[in-house]
């Protein structure tokens, strides 16, 4: 029940290291269950989410060791994995209920052990999020599905067969499970209409450095050429596009200059051409990218969010919350998920002008000053929105909930403290 205490108005200035990618560690962590030798992952993020994918693996007989590294003379962990045997073919309720992600292990037993049971996960904050693409796709690989009490029971007579799969929809999880299973299967497996998100491209990286034959990295059709057997591997997690865009925007509303140590450009290329749209200097350096507000104005601007290499869905709040500040108006239009504005609210409390259209759509009109309120949000996202907009508000802002923020951003108040915010955990017991 930890909450985060900011005092706002300080202009933000210095350097910020960019963690690995949580999601691009979750698919990656679930991906050693398709062998029995060691899968080493380094540059791994130190955050709940991972804790909770671990202790999901340990259950199906992973043995986990992790040690504290240094990559470029920053802390991080690795971690390596290793299933010669597998103690439990069922992903339970529990620990799906804690992470959706846990979905991931469906593809990888499935392609090892021929059964699985997943729990169902249900909607979510942002969304419904159903599974069928994941599960009509695995049944046109040859996978015969249930649904029981609530978990889909999945099996297969010997091994999965390659299919011609096109997706109705551009899904990262469906894309990332049906790659993980096609790698084990009989024959070739090709995915049209796959996502293009970087994080699929780090699973292809360490899949074909296991032995699968895997290509079309970077592009909608992916082939796939199943392999008998898949061995280990050491791999380095990417670093965080999406903790990279939300530290651009704390640079930037706060009218700050921030180098995002580490960030890569060519997976941010739409967020930063929009923050450059809203006044703002963007520029790649030697050792990450440059985000520089101290100079211009800010003023609104549209965002669409759209599958990769479009806006991100997962950085539409943080900008939500520029706007909030921005001269002038900016649309947001949220074309992935139903349910994603939940920090409106939240933000109107703090004195923002925003007017939301249906589900999908929300005018921004910027305000001269938010001003500080205790808040509190439902998912990670939001809730680094609300942590944005209380550094540029006057007064103290109290985000409530901390905990979802813990799930995806690795030392928060540290980073935020090392670019010079005022900014404190508050360690609490008792109702949030
Ligand atoms: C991944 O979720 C990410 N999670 C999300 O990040 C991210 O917002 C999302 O991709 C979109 O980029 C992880 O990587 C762990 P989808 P995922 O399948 O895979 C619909 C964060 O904050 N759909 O690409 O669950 C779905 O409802 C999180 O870090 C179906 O209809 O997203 C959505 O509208 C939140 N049927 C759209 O597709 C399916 O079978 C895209 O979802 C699957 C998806």
């Amino acid at each position: 029940m930890d909450k985060i205490k900011i005092k706002g108005g300080k202009r933000l200035n210095g350097e910020i290291y960019i963690s690995g990618a949580k999601n691009a560690a979750l698919p990656l962590i679930c991906a050693s269950l398709l062998t029995d030798e060691t899968v080493t992952l380094t540059n791994m993020p130190i955050l709940s989410d991972v804790k909770s994918m671990n202790a999901l693996m340990e259950q199906l007989g992973t043995k986990i060791d992790s040690f504290d590294d240094f990559i470029d003379g920053h802390e991080s962990k690795t971690y390596s994995y290793r299933t010669p045997k597998l103690e439990s073919l069922t992903a339970p309720y529990d620990y799906v209920r804690k992470m959706r992600a846990s979905y991931y292990v469906l593809g990888p037993l499935l392609a090892r052990a021929g059964k699985v049971e997943l729990s169902l996960p249900g909607g979510c904050a942002i969304g419904a999020r159903p599974m069928d693409i994941h599960l009509s796709s695995l049944e046109e690989m040859g996978a015969k599905i249930e649904i029981k009490n609530g978990y889909v029971d999945a099996e297969v007579d010997g091994r999965l067969k390659g299919a011609h799969i096109v997706f109705r929809n551009v899904s990262v999880g469906a894309t990332c499970n049906i790659l993980m299973a096609a790698v084990l299967a009989d024959g070739i497996t090709v995915l049209e209409n796959a996502a293009k998100e970087p994080e699929i491209g780090d699973l292809i990286c360490l899949l074909n450095k296991m032995g699968a034959k895997i290509k079309g990295l970077g592009t909608s059709i992916l082939t796939i050429e199943g392999v008998d057997k898949l061995h280990g591997a050491v791999h380095k997690v990417i670093p965080d596009r999406i903790e990279a865009g939300s530290y651009a925007v704390a640079a930037a509303i706060t009218g700050g200059k921030i180098e995002l140590i580490n960030a890569q450009p060519s997976t941010l290329k739409t967020p930063m051409q929009i923050l450059r749209k809203m006044g703002v200097d963007v520029s790649p350096t030697e050792r990450g990218i440059l985000v520089d507000a101290t100079h211009k104005k800010l003023v609104g601007e549209d965002i669409i969010t759209e599958p990769f290499p479009g806006f991100p869905t997962d950085l539409q709040a943080q900008y939500m919350a520029l706007l909030t500040v921005a001269e002038g108006a900016g649309m947001v239009t949220e074309t992935i998920f139903e349910n994603r504005f939940m920090h409106v609210p939240e933000l109107m409390r703090m004195g923002a002008n925003i007017n939301v259209h249906g589900h999908a759509s929300a005018i921004v009109r910027g305000t001269k000053k938010l001003s500080g309120a205790q808040v509190m949000a439902t998912d990670l996202r939001a809730s680094f929105a609300l942590v944005l907009a209380g550094l540029a508000a006057e007064g103290e802002t109290v985000v409530n909930r901390v905990y979802h923020l813990d799930r995806g951003y690795e030392k928060i108040e540290q980073k935020l403290r090392g670019v010079g915010a005022d900014i404190e955990r508050i360690k609490e017991t008792g109702e949030d």
